[in-house]
């Protein structure tokens, strides 16, 4: 179990696929002074992954791998966790899915940020699919990761009202607005 010494905060590596608000949100996050974490590394799947700019300009190491091979990715990554001292994986958007074997060799915490009220709308397309079922909610959950895809334990859910416009872009936005706000609630619920 990992847990907060004193002052020292929890070292962190955010995963990023793509935009990165969830980790300009939790690199904000980490600058309070009272946040329980230290975001050391940033890894993304994707050379262009536009969240990679963050790490530019907050001066923060970064590390891409193309997922090619997953065994050789997830094994180099692996490493970099154990030189960065790394004991929080939170997962921001990363649209790879980690193996069990990474999972078991990560001795610290994983967590993910997922855009629905899980266990509904598992996996990719969450938005089109909550619209097409006339969903009356639909929302975002944080969780810890574990060898099955999105189904690892809740740590807490944000809940999100469906009106007769909304398209799941509008839907989208909406429930990544609740997601910035949900991610440091859940890491701090985590940590305090
Ligand atoms: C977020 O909505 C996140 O919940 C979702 O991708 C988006 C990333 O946005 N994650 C997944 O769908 C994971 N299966 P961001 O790059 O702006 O943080």
């Amino acid at each position: 179990m990992v847990k907060l010494i004193g002052s020292n905060r929890v070292r962190t590596a955010v995963f990023i696929s793509g935009t990165g608000s969830n980790l300009k949100n939790l690199i904000k996050f980490s600058f309070l002074n009272k946040s329980p974490i230290n975001i050391s590394l940033i890894v993304s799947s994707n050379k262009r992954a536009k969240g990679l700019n963050f790490a530019n300009r907050y001066k923060i190491k970064k590390k891409i791998y193309n997922f090619n091979s997953m065994k050789k990715s997830e094994s180099l990554i692996l490493k970099q966790l154990k030189i960065n001292k790394i004991s929080l994986i939170c997962l921001a958007g990363f649209m790879k899915i980690l193996s069990p074997n990474f999972i078991k060799k990560f001795r610290g915490i994983i967590l993910n940020i997922h855009p629905s009220l899980l266990p509904k709308y598992k996996g990719l397309n969450t938005h089109e699919r909550v619209i097409q079922n006339k969903e009356k909610y639909s929302g975002c959950t944080v969780h810890y990761v574990n060898s099955r895809l999105d189904s690892g334990k809740i740590i807490l859910q944000a809940k999100v009202k469906i009106l007769k416009e909304d398209t799941s872009s509008s839907l989208k936005k909406k429930i990544l607005k609740q997601e910035h706000l949900l991610y440091p609630k859940a890491i701090n619920k985590v940590f305090f």
